[in-house]
């Protein structure tokens, strides 16, 4: 099978997806031809790439058909449910159409993909972000408010209880330690040139449009969200990590385009963090009342772009943020 189509076939959306390919590129699915692009000399066949690739992970997360039948796996199993379909699951705490899957790939269980595992083990933690020590449950709170541009569910609840009893179970069998190889995103090289709004473009165009859409809203079949929106009003807000030039060059390096882990190389990922992360997209919800003092107080380093202009946009200058309603219908 294609190497780009096989990993959505282990995903639910496939069918639609696939559809969606078929539609709309279908050169690209004409044969199981590498990518053109240059390839890094360290990079294996194209059929075996995924993120959890130069991780050196060593750990294996169980498989999902083995979550018990009890009520214990019941709760594993909403868990399970809530990241691949997190509107649906958890509607009430959710304020775009992205799902934690989207950036979590495989529902968290895959190295290099910022694996929930990997999380479990690594919490309590101090967080520069707030300055102060974490549970992990706090940040799960912290991925609905920024990431899911929603609301963060209350500590206790059955949503947070359901993501932890998930990750737990994941991360079976492995010692607690914060350095465990494959969490996060693996690094990207520093690139030689600084990031760049216009080859940024260039590479978006020819390597991500085709999935994510010219205009980055992604793409919506029957209602169902084939490929995410990488901004805009359903993207992930200016507080998120995606936000980060360096945080998105390291999964998009890792993790992009889908099914093709480790193709682009370090420079193109820069690239096109920054012309991502240089698109408008929702307010951040710590607001300060004016973008300049957003800027100062969360937004101060070379890494974000928010309020500061790019393409003769002043990033961020769209007032205060829009009152967070949820999904329940
Ligand atoms: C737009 C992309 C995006 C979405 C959607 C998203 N996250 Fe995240 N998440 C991130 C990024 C980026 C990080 C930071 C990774 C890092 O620091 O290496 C992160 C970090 C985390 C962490 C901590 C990981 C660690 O190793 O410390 C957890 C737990 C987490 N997310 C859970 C969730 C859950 C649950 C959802 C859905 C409710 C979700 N995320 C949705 C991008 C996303
Ligand atoms: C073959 C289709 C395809 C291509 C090409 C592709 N992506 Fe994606 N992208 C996806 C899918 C599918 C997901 C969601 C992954 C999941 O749910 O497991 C995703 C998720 C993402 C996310 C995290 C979710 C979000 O909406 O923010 C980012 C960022 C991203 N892609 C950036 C890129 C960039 C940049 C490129 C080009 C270098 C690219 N993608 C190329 C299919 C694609």
């Amino acid at each position: 099978m294609n190497a780009l189509i096989k990993p959505l076939f282990k995903r639910g959306i496939t069918p639609l997806a696939y559809a969606v390919l078929l539609g709309a590129s279908a050169p690209l699915l004409a044969a199981d031809a590498a990518p053109a692009v240059t390839q890094p000399s360290v990079i294996p066949a194209m059929a075996a790439l995924n993120a959890a690739l130069l991780t050196g992970a060593t750990f294996t997360p169980p498989d999902p058909a083995s979550i018990p039948k009890d009520e214990f796996g019941q709760v594993v199993q909403l868990g399970r449910n809530i990241m691949f379909e997190t509107k649906k699951y958890a509607p009430e705490y959710v304020g775009n159409s992205l799902s934690c899957v989207n950036c979590h790939t495989d529902g968290g269980a895959m190295a290099g993909s910022a694996p929930l595992w990997g999380a479990w083990v690594s919490y309590p933690a101090y967080r520069a972000k707030n300055k102060k020590v974490n549970t992990y449950e706090e940040r799960l709170q912290g991925c609905f408010r920024f990431s899911m541009n929603g609301k963060a569910p209350p500590l206790g609840s059955e949503v947070l209880v359901a993501l932890q009893a998930y990750s737990y179970w994941l991360a079976r069998g492995l010692p607690v330690d914060e350095k465990v190889a494959g969490r996060g995103y693996p690094n990207v090289p520093e690139p030689a040139l600084a990031p760049d709004f216009v080859r940024g473009k260039a590479v978006y165009e020819a390597q991500c449009a085709i999935c994510h859409a010219a205009n980055g809203e992604g793409r919506v079949v029957n209602g169902a969200v084939v490929f995410p929106p990488l901004w805009g009003a359903q993207s992930f807000n200016w507080g998120a990590g995606m936000g980060s030039i360096a945080n998105a060059a390291k999964f998009i390096y890792a993790n992009m385009p889908y099914g093709q882990s480790y193709s682009l190389t370090p420079q193109q990922a820069w690239d096109v963090a920054y012309y991502m992360d240089g698109q408008e997209r929702p307010q951040d919800p710590r607001y300060e009342g004016s973008v300049a003092a957003t800027r100062a107080k969360y937004h101060d380093n070379k890494n974000s772009l928010y309020g500061t202009t790019v393409n003769g946009v002043l990033l961020g200058d769209t007032g205060a943020p829009k009152s967070f309603k949820g999904n329940k219908s």
